[in-house]
């Protein structure tokens, strides 16, 4: 038995309005991915540091404050004046060309700019994101000072620490096609 026409187009749009009604409901709760991110968390990861110093935040700090930081909360791990820990060697490389190198920021690192950057977002590794900017200027420029780039009064800030040249600076190949 055939339903009436008035019938079918009844159900028909039942269906859609059903549909549609559904659709409405979910749009709120979406894929259940995650909540938006609020624009105070999100400053708070924007910690990025180019290798031209652009992100660097204002603050200084010099070798010598620097000093009582690296003894403090970084030589247990990298050892004293950044050599000889169970973590990476920081100072005190052998030439890169030699049998055994240690990758060093002296001998091995193209940016002065990255060590600012590295620290902050991971160091130290007991407790990342725990120094201050001024702190984080200060344990770089003594990491600088301790592989001979730099005096012990010399101050590290947003523009000081990008005119840091670093030895092995061109010592990398550009992979990249498009790279000039
Ligand atoms: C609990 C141990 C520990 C402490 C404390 C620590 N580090 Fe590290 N650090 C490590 C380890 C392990 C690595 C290697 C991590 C990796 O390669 O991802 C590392 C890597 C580094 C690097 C990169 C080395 C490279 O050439 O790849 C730097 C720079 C650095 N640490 C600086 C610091 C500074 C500055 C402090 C103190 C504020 C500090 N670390 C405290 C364990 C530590």
């Amino acid at each position: 038995m055939s339903m009436p026409e008035t019938g079918r187009k009844a159900i028909a749009a039942l269906i859609v309005l059903c549909l549609f009604g559904a659709g409405l409901q979910a749009a709120p709760e979406g894929p259940r991915l995650g909540k938006p991110l609020s624009g105070a968390d999100s400053a708070a990861m924007d910690i990025n540091v180019f290798p031209d110093g652009h992100g660097l935040p204002a603050g200084k700090g010099t070798a010598t404050d620097g000093k009582t930081i690296y003894d403090t909360q970084c030589a247990t791990c990298h050892g004293p004046k950044g050599s000889g820990g169970s973590a990476g060697e920081l100072a005190g490389g052998s030439a890169l060309d030699g049998p055994h190198p240690d990758q060093t920021i002296g001998n091995y690192w193209p940016y002065a700019t990255t060590v600012f950057d590295f620290v902050r977002r991971s160091m130290p590794l007991n407790a990342p994101r725990s120094l201050s900017d001024d702190q984080i200027y200060a344990v770089t420029a003594y990491l600088l000072q301790i592989n001979g780039l730099i005096g012990e009064t010399t101050e590290m800030n947003a523009k000081t620490l990008p005119e840091v040249r670093l030895p092995n600076r061109e010592g990398f190949l550009r992979i990249w096609p498009s790279s000039p």
